[in-house]
């Protein structure tokens, strides 16, 4: 287990250098959230440390509104921590603008939701085409990624159907080919297996783990500790605090 509290370890500050060379992928330090709505201050997120490396699979749990949602859209640059620092990739994402913001988003991030958030309008290959397209991808290479990740899913077969022809499970392995078909440096999931049954929660999580296998780093909220196990490292929220980390064998498997 690689993370480091600056608080307890009496670590130098991190810089650029430290999170690359150490393989790490993500580093939050000291990363607070607050919301201010008609007067009412909500702390999200208090103090998070945080280190992912490239590679790893980690977890995060705890009770509805603790911030693991809030968490992951800072992680994915959908929002901005109100104080601390948060480097990507070796690269303090405080001092990107927008458009670099929006590039890496576009480039380094995957996004699986639990409400799936396919576009209805178009068909299971657009929908994984989309972001390859805002990228300005040529039309030979946008098919071959999109064939290849709709494989990957077991969903090549379906190229043609809309969204309200396929199941939960079939709708969801299509968001996670949407979110894979980029190469993303990680795969951002929220609570991806909260729509679905068991059987197909079951089969969500069985191909997140095979993209575990293959290299992928995957961060994910799971409310199910069966899903957690899968996950090298677990973290348990409460209050917008980092309460509890536990390590986990994969071998442990649902
Ligand atoms: N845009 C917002 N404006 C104001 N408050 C917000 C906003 N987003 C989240 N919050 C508040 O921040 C806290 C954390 O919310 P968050 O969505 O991260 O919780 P969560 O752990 O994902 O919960 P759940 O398990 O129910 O999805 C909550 O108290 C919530 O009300
Ligand atoms: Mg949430």
């Amino acid at each position: 287990m690689e993370s480091v509290n600056p608080e307890t370890s009496g670590a130098v500050t991190p810089n650029q250098e430290a999170a690359t060379s150490s393989g790490g992928l993500i580093r939050l330090e000291g990363v607070t959230k607050v919301f201010y709505t008609d007067e009412v201050e909500t702390h999200a997120l208090s103090g998070i440390h945080l280190d992912i490396k490239s590679g790893e699979f980690v977890s995060i749990a705890g009770p509805s509104g603790c911030g693991k949602s809030t968490l992951l859209s800072l992680l994915g640059l959908l929002d901005s921590p109100t104080d601390g620092k948060y480097w990507l990739n070796g690269k303090e994402v405080e001092d990107l603008d927008m458009g670099q913001r929006a590039r890496i988003r576009n480039r380094e991030v995957g996004f699986v939701f639990q409400s799936f958030n396919l576009i209805g309008d178009l068909n299971v290959y657009e929908n994984v085409e989309l972001p390859l397209t805002y990228r300005g991808m040529p039309g030979s290479e946008r098919k071959a990624r999109v064939t290849e990740a709709l494989e990957k899913v077991g969903m090549a077969h379906r190229m043609k159907h809309y969204p309200s022809q396929l199941s939960g499970g079939q709708q969801q392995r299509v968001a996670v080919a949407r979110a894979l078909c980029g190469k993303p440096s990680i795969l951002l999931a929220d609570e991806p297996t909260g729509n679905l049954d068991s059987k197909n929660g079951e089969a969500v999580m069985e191909l997140l783990h095979q993209l575990h296998r293959e290299g992928a780093t995957i961060c994910m909220v799971t409310h199910d500790p069966r899903y957690a196990r899968l996950a090298d490292r677990s973290i348990h929220l409460f209050d917008g605090r980092i309460v509890d980390e536990t390590t986990s064998k994969a071998e442990e498997i649902i």
